[in-house]
């Protein structure tokens, strides 16, 4: 395992619309309403949040703004140990363009620098402009194309940010 490069939080994790905070069990209910209402019929289930949070609670963090669950990002750490994904960032509707997405891309980044990871990876669909805005400005790039990514006909973006290469350093990307 290879941990690289000094970082800091800096920049939009500053931001004080929320504060950031790992997951907690009763946090699920209202995760799955998020889920529901930000990624529809692609949503996480229920049952599929609690397997998550058995494998990834450590590496799961929400977003609260005033005992609201506004938002969440969601870091997988692959087996091999030095791959992660970004399972999941969302922020609920009401709570977006307030630099929430960014926070919690910052957080991820850092978890997955504290944790050793060399290569950081997500899917992204590309007609979603927010999203492909914040993994551009956070240095991810095209990795592959796949057209039909899970089996419904959707295509995805597979873009990845080497950590070793280019450590995240907390410095404000935009
Ligand atoms: C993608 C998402 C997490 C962004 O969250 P957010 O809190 O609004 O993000 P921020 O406020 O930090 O804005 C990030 C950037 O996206 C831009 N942006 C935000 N909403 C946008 C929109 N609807 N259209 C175009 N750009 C948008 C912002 O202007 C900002 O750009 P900048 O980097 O030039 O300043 C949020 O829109 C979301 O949860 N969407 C639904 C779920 C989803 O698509 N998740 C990603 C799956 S891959």
């Amino acid at each position: 395992m290879t941990t690289t490069g000094a970082y800091k939080s800096t920049n939009r994790s500053t931001n004080e619309y929320a504060s950031l905070r790992r997951v907690l069990f009763e946090d699920l209910r209202a995760l799955e309403s998020l889920e529901k209402e930000v990624f529809l019929d692609l949503a996480y289930s229920r049952p599929y949040l609690r397997s998550l949070y058995d494998m990834f609670r450590t590496t799961w963090y929400v977003a609260d703004h005033d005992g609201d669950l506004a938002g969440y990002a969601l870091v997988g750490l692959a087996s091999n140990k030095t791959d992660a994904w970004l399972q999941a960032l969302a922020v609920g509707n009401r709570h977006q363009r307030q630099g929430l997405g960014s926070k919690l891309m910052d957080k991820a980044l850092i978890t997955m620098m504290e944790a050793g990871v060399t290569d950081a990876y997500l899917t992204v669909d590309p007609r979603n402009e927010a999203a492909s805005r914040i993994y551009e400005r956070f240095e991810f790039t095209l990795v592959r194309e796949e057209d039909d990514y899970y089996g419904n006909g959707e295509m995805r973006y597979v873009m990845h940010r080497s950590l070793e290469d280019n450590p995240y350093d907390g410095a404000d990307p935009s």
